[in-house]
């Protein structure tokens, strides 16, 4: 396997196996229409050579919204600006997914019309601390609808793939965790109830989008928080997604809550410091490859997409000789440097200049995602 090989996930083929993570954009209205600063920047990042980029989260429906200035997925009036998103992609020669989430309770009432969030249980949210109300089953299934719903905009809008967003305290991991799970029905208690939910959203999915449409999961292997999911539950989901026939599984992990262990980690200064969750991803890799019934898992082969701290060329390639990872997958390294990609290719393979200062996220508040370390530079 190599970086700059062409390859396939599913039917989407792609130029590398380098990979824009999903990032909020800050750069919509409160409507959730796709703007031009939101064309100009999926355009400028398409054309750095990144071989697919995955959207900032995009709300699936209006109680689902978790940040202002979020990108919606929630009505077909929006699937008009998301084309104009996907063929800026498209031109610079990237494919590129709509990232998928409902927020649960990692929001605020003032983000979604004023109405009190709603989650698998009535348990304060540990990153937003607000207080949901339980879902019902109506709840649920409309929620699933929603899912589905959004996914078949995607594809009508021309994106070559969906991910549901299952990590980082966002609605499906909220399912997932003993922690926010406290429901006695069949979607919360043991394990196998607790992944019900994310495996019915699949399902959903799928049936709207059809066989060959190919459906992603970014999801938490663990959440890094006290009570909250550990590999016990992730590796369940991951083996139970595989057999029915996800398309890749992009590894995370943390919360906002989790401290330093949060998805974002901070001061990524030595190669020691980078993939930290590169041995979560070994882990779901052996679940899903390494178990019984391995010879019907690999015929339907889910690609593994590695994220968090890579920085380096050299660590990238290391990493590759392993054979677990297929797919490595960049946020903050591209904020800051979008020609990153194009770069290795070319042979000038310094690390990237991100020094993981976290100093982007305030700037989804302040007029759109920008690299404020690389602004402070240029202005000096
Ligand atoms: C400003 C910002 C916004 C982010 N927005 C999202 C998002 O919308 N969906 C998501 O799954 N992760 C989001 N993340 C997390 C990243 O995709 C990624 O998992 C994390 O930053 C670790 O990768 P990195 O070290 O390459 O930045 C965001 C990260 C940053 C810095
Ligand atoms: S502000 Fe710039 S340097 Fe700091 S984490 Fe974000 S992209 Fe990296």
């Amino acid at each position: 396997m190599a970086l700059f090989e062409e390859s396939a996930i599913g039917s989407m083929n792609l130029r590398n196996r380098l990979v824009r993570s999903a990032t909020a954009e800050g750069m919509a209205p409160d409507t959730g229409e796709v703007t031009d600063d939101l064309v100009g920047f999926y355009s400028r990042l398409a054309r750095g050579g990144v071989g697919l980029i995955i959207g900032g989260h995009a709300h699936i429906a209006q109680e689902g919204r978790s940040s202002r200035n979020q990108v919606g997925i929630h009505h077909d009036r929006l699937i008009l600006g998301l084309r104009k998103l996907v063929r800026a992609c498209h031109n610079g020669g990237a494919k590129v997914v709509a990232q998928l989430t409902h927020a649960g309770s990692q929001t605020t009432s003032e983000f979604i019309g004023g109405n009190d969030p709603a989650a698998p249980s009535a348990v304060e949210d540990p990153t937003c601390h607000t207080m949901p109300r339980e879902m019902t089953e109506e709840d649920i299934e409309a929620v699933i609808g929603q899912f589905a719903a959004a996914a078949r905009r995607a594809r009508d809008a021309g994106f070559d793939a969906v991910q549901l967003h299952g990590a980082h305290g966002y609605l499906l991991s909220q399912f997932l965790s003993p922690h926010s799970n406290r429901r006695t029905d069949s979607y919360g208690g043991t394990v196998e109830n607790r992944i019900r939910f994310t495996t019915e959203v699949f399902r959903k999915v799928r049936q709207a989008v059809g066989p060959e449409y190919p459906v992603l999961i970014k999801m938490n292997a663990q959440d890094y928080f006290p009570g909250g999911t550990t590999l016990e539950d992730s590796l369940p989901l991951a083996r139970a997604l595989s057999d029915l026939g996800i398309n890749g599984i992009e590894v995370s992990g943390g919360l906002g809550a989790s401290g330093s262990l949060n998805p974002s980690r901070v001061r990524i200064n030595h190669p020691g410091k980078e993939a930290y969750f590169l041995e979560d991803a070994r882990e779901i890799w052996k679940a899903i490859f390494l178990e019984d019934a391995r010879e019907i898992r690999n015929a339907v082969k889910c690609p593994i997409i590695l994220v968090g701290g890579i920085r380096s060329l050299d660590r990238i390639l290391e990493i590759i000789d392993e054979d677990v990872v297929d797919y490595f997958a960049m946020s903050r390294p591209l904020i800051r440097e979008p020609d990153l990609p194009n770069n290795w290719k070319t042979g000038i393979r310094s690390n990237s200049s991100c020094i993981s200062c976290n100093q982007c996220f305030k700037t989804l508040n302040e007029g759109g995602l920008h690299c404020v370390q690389k602004k402070k530079m240029l202005e000096t």
